[in-house]
């Protein structure tokens, strides 16, 4: 476990040691972690008396994305922050238009990047599936799609940063359960439930992160460091999503959190948001060879990646900010051949459904 004095302090240097100021864009921060994420972010660069940060906040609601930006311009007035919306980042015709959106409007600052992207965008969980018209299953989108596009489309800024970046997806790691290689889209009804989605929605967060980090971690193709993180139980208004029941609202908001879940369960939410800031430092997760973080022998208090050695680039880490990367699932994918067949297969599915959805087709493998 990364103790919370070790995160405190890794935020502390972080804010008070950069040269320039932070750039953060969080899609999903008109709520719950990404609101917070976003709010951590920008009292943290005020006590620590560094540059004012730069943070964008992307959700569809106008009224909160307003509420949020004089919340934050109340905590560090020096800082700049924008509210961009998003019609509906299910679709990737919308995460494109909220990216342009952002590279247009950083374009126009001195030295434009983006330093921590988090993807923290989503809705109710347990739902049966539904196609958008651009043929993904809108959780599946949601939760995946949507996160690996918005990583390609920003990426050009990503690949500006000193630190170097990172990317941070807020959703369920290391939930990998059974996988069907032959339907990575879960077409089939009998393969289809939430649990099986969420189960090949962190086999492709791996796949593809893990890939992604391998093409860049040199100088020459610049440096990423890209995490799929579970948070634990954080109280925010998802559990009071209006698609779910009326009755499990209740029995959920008002009976099992204050007797059971937030005196026991939770994750304390400053906790929770601190800790998401935390990985913006390069220190625990460091891009792909990178110092004596790389490697096996290398320590340097480096986290062990998703490929099994420390400092790989890629992390599935748990809300404590472990590596919480579920190698026995892959055990039963077989050897490291059929590991590395799996990435390249998730890489190009993914890869081909946003070319054809960017054609203006619907996808349907
Ligand atoms: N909280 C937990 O305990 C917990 C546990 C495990 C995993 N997670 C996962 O962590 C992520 C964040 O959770 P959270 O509790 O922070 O969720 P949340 O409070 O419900 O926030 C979700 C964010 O997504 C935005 N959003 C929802 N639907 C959208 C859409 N169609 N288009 C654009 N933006 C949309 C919401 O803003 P608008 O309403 O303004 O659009 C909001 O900013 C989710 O993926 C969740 O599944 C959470």
């Amino acid at each position: 476990m990364v103790k919370l004095d070790e995160v405190k302090t890794l935020n502390a240097a972080l804010l008070a040691e950069s040269r320039r100021p932070l750039i953060g864009v969080f899609l999903g921060g008109t709520s719950g972690i990404g609101h917070m994420t976003a709010r951590a972010l920008t009292s943290s660069a005020q006590q620590a008396n560094g540059h004012a940060p730069r943070v964008y906040l992307v959700g569809r609601s106008e009224q909160r994305g307003r509420e949020i930006v004089e919340e934050l311009k109340g905590i560090c007035p020096a800082g700049t922050y924008r509210f961009v919306r998003a019609e509906d980042l299910s679709l990737m015709a919308c995460v494109d238009a909220v990216c342009a959106e952002i590279t247009r409007l950083e374009g126009q600052e001195q030295e434009p990047r983006i330093d921590y992207l988090m993807t923290s965008h989503g809705g109710a969980i347990f739902q049966p599936r539904k196609d958008t018209k651009e043929g993904l299953d809108v959780t599946m989108a949601m939760m995946y799609y949507s996160r690996m596009r918005a990583i390609q489309q920003l990426k050009p800024l990503l690949l500006k940063s000193e630190l170097p970046a990172a990317v941070v997806s807020v959703f369920a790691a290391g939930f990998e359960a059974k996988l069907f290689r032959d339907d990575l889209s879960l077409r089939d009804p009998q393969h289809y439930s939430y649990l099986q989605a969420r189960s090949h929605l962190c086999h492709m967060h791996s796949a593809y992160l893990a890939k992604l980090a391998e093409t860049h971690s040199d100088d020459t193709t610049g440096k990423l460091r890209l995490v799929h993180i579970f948070p634990g139980l954080v109280l925010t208004s998802a559990f009071d999503n209006p698609a779910y029941p009326a009755w499990f609202r209740f029995l959920f908001n008002r009976i099992l959190v204050p007797l059971f879940l937030r005196p026991f369960v939770a994750v304390d939410s400053d906790e929770s948001a601190a800790r998401m800031l935390s990985l913006a430092s390069p220190v625990l997760y460091p891009a792909a060879n990178v110092g004596d973080g790389g490697g096996e022998t290398g320590t340097g208090g480096a986290v062990r990646g998703m490929d099994g050695s420390l400092g790989s680039g890629a992390y599935s880490l748990d809300w404590k900010g472990d590596d919480i990367h579920n190698r026995k699932a892959y055990a039963k994918l077989g050897d490291d051949g059929e590991v590395e067949a799996l990435k390249n297969q998730v890489w190009e599915h993914t890869n081909k459904a946003f070319e054809i959805i960017a054609a203006g087709k619907c996808f349907t493998e």
